[in-house]
């Protein structure tokens, strides 16, 4: 059995956070801002989701199961549409994607960003037009390029000078003219509440600014007739809570816009700022709402061009997170409540292999007994899966009720976005389902994986 290693990304924290030591006055809440909109519980004390109440749903689909809110996926939908009236708003398929997801994307008027050729092969069994769809990558294979040609998306996010002369060859070939954007390194590195403003100039994607690569990569563009320079492209980062690392972002593109329009004569109408709009997981995370972002982002965009003398480019956002991830739940059903002298650790039947976020990024989420209330004061506890790791913990530090049992059902909120699609068949675990829920009704958009699955690929 492996333990955790030395260098993995966290170290073992043996005290938690300040904020949690003192038990809440009531454990099984649910706060308003981390759980799913239609979350409630019914006068038994179930969670009830979608109008389902999640005992039922573990009955029919058996757990671990992600529980996927309808109603308020696509109200994350439309209030990034609505918000940002007059700008595209791409929602990025790499936080959750699943054909049905995705007509939900299409259905509610957002376009797609796809990072890779299944992203794309998805995209389009999905029916979504593929001018509403942008290919992004740092390494896009010839064929996934061909793809992409062929499937006629509407932007191809270009990150290398040999990309840039790969695809001008591809789309000449093909007799086309492919709108492109240029992704650019702007130097800054966004996380959580702060952003680290020169750092990120060492990474493996787009071309930098400061150094001018990322003129010299829109130059190239613009010399090859075959490409059409459709705009520039930044995205600095994930889980941000303010935009002032869009403001720096923001200043440094439209410098760029500026001297291509000085030097080059070039006017190519988009600006993309990317996503990585920050959620809440956990009640002290403090998200801006939709229209505060977009009301900030347009001023941002406006006051850069006008001091740059820049006529304002259609602006385009790329939101993944920020609606799929707090539309969805998962349900674990409990194995085993065991005490160690350091704390008690509450074992789930699934774990890593469904959320790796907590064992990669040392993420933090919000946990409660879904299957029932309990009036037993709570303990602190760690809820931990069960694969052969002791670095796959699910939750690590999070009050449930002391007589938690075997059986009793757990809800953890927020799993949404970079959970399935992260997920592994590590220790050979299935995949769970994804379940859609809405107007007291459950259906599977995603199946259980089986074992007939996991083994399938393997020649006997
Ligand atoms: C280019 C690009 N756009 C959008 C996103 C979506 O980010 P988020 O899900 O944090 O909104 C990502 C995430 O990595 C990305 O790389």
């Amino acid at each position: 059995m492996r333990t955790h290693e030395a260098g993995a990304l966290h170290a073992d924290v043996t005290e938690p956070p300040s904020a949690l030591l003192v038990p809440p006055a009531d454990p099984g809440t649910l706060a308003a801002a981390v759980w799913p909109a239609t979350a409630t519980r019914d006068e038994s004390g179930a969670l009830v989701l979608g109008g389902v109440d999640v005992r039922d749903l573990a009955t029919e689909f058996g757990t671990p199961a992600y529980l996927l809110d309808e109603a308020d996926f696509r109200s994350r939908c439309r209030d990034f549409v609505q918000a940002f009236a007059g700008a595209d708003v791409h929602y990025a398929a790499k936080a959750f994607c699943s054909l049905t997801s995705l007509r939900w994307i299409v259905e509610e008027g957002l376009g797609l960003d796809v990072c890779s050729g299944g992203e794309l092969a998805a995209a389009l069994r999905a029916e979504v037009p593929a001018e509403r769809i942008a290919f992004h990558g740092n390494n896009k294979s010839v064929a996934e390029l061909e793809q992409a040609l062929d499937a006629g998306v509407g932007r191809i996010v270009v990150d290398s000078f040999a990309e840039i002369a790969r695809l001008a060859w591809l789309a000449e070939e093909r007799g086309l003219r492919q709108p492109v954007l240029v992704r650019a390194t702007v130097g800054v590195e966004a996380h959580t509440h702060e952003f680290i403003a020169t750092a990120h100039e060492d990474q493996k994607f787009g071309f930098s600014v400061a150094g001018g690569d990322a003129f010299e990569a829109c130059r190239r563009v613009l010399n090859h007739s075959s490409l059409d320079l459709v705009g520039v492209h930044s995205h600095i980062g994930s889980q941000i809570f303010d935009t002032s690392g869009f403001e720096v972002s923001a200043h440094r593109a439209v410098a760029l816009l500026a001297r291509l329009r000085d030097e080059l004569g070039a006017t190519p109408p988009y600006l993309d700022l990317g996503g990585g709009f920050g959620i809440a997981y956990t009640a002290a995370d403090t998200p801006m709402d939709v229209p505060a972002l977009a009301a900030s982002m347009r001023a941002i965009v406006a006051r850069e061009c006008a001091a740059a003398g820049l006529a304002e480019p259609r602006l385009a956002v790329e939101p993944g997170r920020a609606i799929a991830g707090p539309a969805s739940i998962t349900l674990y059903e409990v194995g085993t409540v065991k005490d160690t002298p350091h704390r008690r650790y509450v074992s789930v039947d699934g774990g890593m292999s469904d959320n790796i976020r907590t064992a990669l990024y040392d993420a933090q989420y919000t946990c409660v007994l879904a299957s029932r209330v309990s009036e037993v004061p709570p303990v602190l506890c760690r809820v931990v899966g069960k694969h052969c790791e002791s670095g796959d913990i699910v939750v690590r530090d999070t009050w449930l009720p002391a007589d938690l049992v075997p059986g009793d059902l757990l809800a953890v909120a927020a799993t949404g976005a970079y959970c399935r699609s992260l997920a592994s068949n590590y220790n050979h675990q299935p995949r769970p389902p994804v379940v859609a829920v809405g107007d007291g009704a459950a259906r599977v958009v995603v199946r259980r994986e089986t074992v007939e699955d996991l083994l399938r690929l393997d020649m006997p």
